[in-house]
């Protein structure tokens, strides 16, 4: 019971919108989630897999937050939103960690066994994120929305982007040596268009002298007097 209330806390200090305990227990997704999740879990411990599973189903087709029996998961674990969230056979999460909507907690496809990220403890894990291999996320780390980390992410770091790179440790930012920002000129920044526009311009002057030149050598072409004085100029 402390277990559930604690967790209760935690949704009221993640979450601005949240308001009473009562109203977080019956309609927050998040909760409801997890819940049947630790009922599964205990299924899944004592070997009563067919029971796990059908739990963990009937959780998701309630709440779209799909979490693997087997997955471990630690104290005070919020999910905000929920929907279109699945955490896998061998993910750990830690203590203290939030989890935005969208989230994957997933395999490659190339590993056997040990398939899923481990999360340390206090991670933040943003919307449409996809955290995907045996790997480990370091304490107090964010990744952020949309990204998509396939190895190792130190603790206390910042990842961003896809394939995830870590912009940010212990609050401060990480320069990337030869990376893309050292070796973009940002300042001298043509523009294609008015490139293209300066080859077609050219390209027209050129014809425009050969059409000249031919229609000078025509046997029936009489000379303009622009083009004899041009004529002129070149003798
Ligand atoms: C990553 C996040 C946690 C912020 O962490 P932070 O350590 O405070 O990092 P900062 O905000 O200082 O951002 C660091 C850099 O990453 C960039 N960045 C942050 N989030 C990003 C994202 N999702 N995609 C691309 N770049 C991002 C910032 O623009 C900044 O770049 P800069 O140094 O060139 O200015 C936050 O941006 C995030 O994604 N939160 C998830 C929130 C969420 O899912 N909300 C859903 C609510 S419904």
């Amino acid at each position: 019971m402390s277990r559930l209330g604690e967790m209760l806390g935690a949704y009221q200090k993640r979450d601005p919108a949240a308001r009473s305990k009562l109203e977080i227990f019956l309609l927050y997704p998040g909760v409801n989630a997890t819940i049947h999740y630790r009922v599964a879990h205990w299924f899944y411990k004592h070997n009563f897999k067919f029971i796990a599973r059908a739990i963990s189903q009937w959780a998701r087709f309630l709440t779209g937050i799909e979490i693997h029996p087997g997955a471990t998961i630690g104290r005070r674990f919020v999910i905000d939103h929920g929907m279109g969230i699945v955490i896998g056979e061998t993910a750990e999460i830690g203590d203290d960690c939030l989890i935005y909507h969208g989230v994957t907690l997933g395999g490659t496809g190339k590993e056997k066994g040990k398939r899923h990220p481990t999360l340390g403890n206090n991670v933040l894990v943003g919307n449409g994120a996809r955290i995907l291999g045996p790997f480990k996320v370091g304490d107090n780390s964010r990744i952020a929305s949309g990204s998509v980390v396939l190895s190792e992410v130190p603790p206390n770091s910042t990842v961003v982007g896809v394939p995830a790179q870590v912009v940010k440790i212990n609050g401060q930012p990480v320069q990337h040596q030869g990376g893309y920002v050292d070796e973009v000129d940002q300042v001298h920044i043509t523009d294609p268009v008015e490139d293209e526009i300066e080859i077609l311009n050219r390209r027209i002057r050129e014809l425009e002298t050969d059409l000249a030149r031919c229609r000078r050598r025509h046997p029936d072409h009489v000379h303009t007097a622009d083009e004899a004085a041009d004529d002129t100029t070149k003798e």
